[in-house]
């Protein structure tokens, strides 16, 4: 058995329970014996996992039907999984499944020296040095949406989709993603309606037995990789873009262990799906944030206006990072374990799933003073310098952490001074934001109306 070493000790922990000892959420008293947790959790995601913080602790138990779970809400149980002993965990488990049919052996879902071959590959697109072609890109698109976006009420969700992907196309694939924006909306939307029906309300072989349902995804899905593969095929086409490898296709391509043509497809939806989907979420939340804090919402117009640049905004970031730690788009990772293991002494059996709840982890009393309440100053720096390892995991941590996220934040920062400098969105009076969780956190519920602002003294 491979024993844990939490870092700050130089021993080896013994294992001090055992899976069966940790708490467990009350079970449904109808269905609970047979089903475990897992109507409650369909009817409630993230509620069911977060509750488990306060009636477990920082660790409880879960049953879905026969599959035993771990929930962690610690930042040490983090760290465990996702950082110090990573190699003993793998991402085969039914979420990640699910999320393959639709993006194949991309970064996101594969592991071992096929996951290695493609960061290898896709981590220069990244870089600081990199970042630094993208900000100007960024600012020209949302300079865009922030001249055309009429005033009056708003599909937030779908402005940010189309907006973080022209963004991702432009910044990753030099490519002008405005023909696969109605695609994206509509097919990649269907699929993923259906994947995360899959996930959440796992039941098994009511879902194989679903067959229209099934048909239809098949059918979205398939139009979707069409036209993946004409994008593909149009890149590489073309010998001029080729030599200067400014887009992902091309690098993939010019690498022998990475240009396998499914290999390109694969890495190709997994970058149109994470690289906007994540950020546009994210997008939503920082607007319903600030559309229901006026203090911070006048605040962060005071200092855009006064700025002369983007680069120092110490207030829109502290914002940002405080919208991500309350409502994490990425509010839940999961793993399957592939060697018993110890997780801060407590003993775990191979093939058991883990679910680090990084919402949970965000909103523990433990590590947050009024963890509920919207605080941007919790990260001053010298409020942020007494956090600990694993606090605080918007991206995730260790070897699987997000690739983009410096380019996410400078994405965030960029969309949202360009367009709070010329409009506001506010709640429509009467409507009101609940949270949704699905493969992503997300506001549902509110309708947003845009106006004109008047520019303050610049
Ligand atoms: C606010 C925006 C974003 C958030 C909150 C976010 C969050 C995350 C998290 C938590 C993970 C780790 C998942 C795990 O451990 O299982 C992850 C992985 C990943 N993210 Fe992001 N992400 C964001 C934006 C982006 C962008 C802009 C891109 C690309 C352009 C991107 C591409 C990826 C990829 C490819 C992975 C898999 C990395 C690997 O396993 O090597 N993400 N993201």
């Amino acid at each position: 058995m491979l024993v844990v070493h939490p870092s700050q000790l130089e021993m080896p922990v013994k294992p001090t329970r055992t899976l069966r000892d940790l708490p467990m959420p009350p079970l449904d008293p109808r269905v609970g014996r047979v089903t475990g947790q897992a109507m409650q959790m369909r009817a409630d995601h993230h509620g069911l996992i977060h509750e488990t913080l306060r009636t477990c602790g920082d660790y409880g138990r879960l049953r879905l039907f026969w599959a035993e779970a771990i929930v962690i809400a610690s930042p040490e149980g983090a760290k465990c999984v996702l950082q110090t002993d990573a190699a003993n965990y793998n991402k085969n488990n039914m979420g990640y499944r699910e999320v393959a049919r639709v993006l194949g052996d991309g970064l996101f879902t594969s592991d071992g020296d096929q996951w290695r071959d493609n960061r290898v590959v896709l981590q220069p697109f990244f870089t600081r040095k990199t970042l630094a072609h993208y900000g100007e890109k960024m600012r020209k698109h949302s300079e865009d949406l922030a001249g055309s976006i009429p005033e009056g009420p708003v599909d937030l969700a779908e402005e940010t989709v189309a907006l973080t992907l022209r963004i991702l196309g432009d910044c990753i694939f030099d490519e002008d993603f405005e023909p696969y924006v109605p695609l994206m909306l509509e097919e990649f939307g269907t699929v993923l309606r259906i994947v995360n029906e899959r996930v959440v309300n796992h039941v098994p072989l009511v879902d194989t037995l679903n067959v229209l349902r099934e048909r239809t995804f098949q059918a979205s899905l398939g139009r979707f990789n069409d036209a993946v593969q004409e994008l593909v095929d149009k890149a590489l086409a073309d010998p001029d873009r080729a030599a200067s490898q400014t887009s992902v296709i091309h690098a993939l391509h010019a690498n022998e262990a990475t240009r396998d043509p499914k290999n390109v497809r694969d890495q190709v939806i997994t970058m149109m799906f994470a690289g906007h989907e994540t950020s546009a979420v994210a997008l939503q939340w920082i607007f319903h944030t600030l559309a229901t804090q006026p203090e911070w919402r006048e605040k962060v117009e005071a200092e855009i206006d006064a700025a002369e640049g983007f680069d120092e905004l110490p207030v829109l970031e502290r914002v940002i990072q405080e919208t991500l730690r309350l409502y994490p788009p990425v509010w839940i990772v999961t793993r399957r374990i592939e060697d018993d293991v110890v997780i801060d002494g407590i003993e775990v059996k191979k093939g058991t799933l883990i679910l680090v709840s990084i919402f949970t982890i965000h909103r523990n009393p433990k590590y947050w003073d009024d963890p509920d309440r919207f605080d941007p100053d919790r990260f001053l720096p010298e409020r942020t310098k007494d956090h600990v390892k694993g606090q605080y995991l918007p991206f995730g941590m260790g070897k699987r952490a997000c690739v983009g996220s410096r380019m996410a934040m400078l994405e965030l920062k960029t969309i949202v001074a360009t367009l709070l400098r010329e409009v506001r969105f506010d709640l429509a009076p009467g409507s009101a934001m609940h949270i949704e969780s699905s493969l992503t956190l997300r506001p549902e519920g509110a309708e947003m109306i845009c106006t004109r602002r008047q520019r303050g003294p610049s």
